[in-house]
């Protein structure tokens, strides 16, 4: 049998956010094929978390344009309806709840999502993936390090079992070891067959693992292509990214 058409889990068509008279978002327009990676790359400002709240319908604020997840239309839907039709966001900062304890934590998320009778397979994945949670499983959220955080946010995710995974830089506040790890961790949760939109400052992380890649400036999408050829147009790096290339030290 011939291979099925590639279908696109998630389409943005022209979206729009204003906070008052702050325009953060000027006309985004992206797809995520299933199963890929793609990656918005921007710097400070340039509208990546009011893009990815708002197709998450986790944003309070003026919005518009047309988001359509697994074939269907999501936009003005609220987070958690979403979360039902099958998105799910690692949000900025990973807010996961600190006082209580790692197993804790993954066990409310998949108290809201659709987990359901999957719960204890898709715990068990969790650990597998992240076997330094399952030796943390007891000790509060709030004391783990800033990786074994963002496993645990990643960890959250999985247990709600979407879809379609959207990811605020989970780099952040890395060190460059651990954001070598969380980015196969990205590529392992690609690999059970999710379809994942990420977003990112450190491009050179990003364009390690994405397969197509947006660029974002002042709210609207400048370049994009597939990583591959992003990687070795170095003069887009620099512009836009803030990047240099790889001289030898
Ligand atoms: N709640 C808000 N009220 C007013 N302006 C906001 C609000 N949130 C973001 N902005 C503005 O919208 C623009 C885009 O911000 P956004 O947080 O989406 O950028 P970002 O690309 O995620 O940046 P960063 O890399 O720093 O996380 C910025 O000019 C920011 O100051
Ligand atoms: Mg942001």
């Amino acid at each position: 049998m011939a291979d099925a058409a590639p279908v696109d889990d998630l389409v943005v068509e022209d979206l729009h956010v204003r906070y008052g008279k702050v325009a953060a978002v000027n006309g985004v327009s992206l797809k995520v094929r299933r199963g890929a990676v793609v990656a918005v790359l921007g710097a400070n400002g340039a509208g990546k978390s009011s893009t990815l709240n708002a197709i998450a319908g986790n944003l309070r604020a003026s919005i518009s344009g047309r988001v359509t997840l697994l074939g269907g239309a999501v936009a003005g839907l609220r987070a958690h309806a979403i979360v039902q039709k099958g998105m799910a966001l690692v949000p900025e900062g990973r807010e996961i709840i600190a006082p209580l304890t790692v197993e804790e934590n993954l066990l409310l998320a998949g108290y809201g999502g659709r987990a359901g009778s999957e719960e204890p397979r898709l715990l068990a994945d969790v650990y597998d993936m992240f076997p330094i949670l399952s030796e943390r499983r007891h000790t509060p959220g709030g004391m783990l390090s800033g990786g074994e955080q963002q496993m645990l946010a990643f960890g959250r995710i999985i247990m709600v079992n979407p879809q379609v995974v959207l990811m605020d830089e989970p780099s952040m506040g890395l060190s460059p070891r651990m954001v070598d790890f969380i980015m196969r961790s990205i590529r392992k949760i690609s690999q059970r067959g999710l379809t994942i939109l990420l977003v990112e400052q450190n491009a050179n992380a990003a364009l390690q693992i994405a397969d197509y890649v947006y660029v974002l400036d002042r709210g609207r999408v400048v370049q994009e292509g597939a990583a591959a050829d992003l990687r070795s147009d170095t003069g887009i790096a620099e512009t836009f990214l803030g990047l240099k290339s790889h001289a030898p030290a």
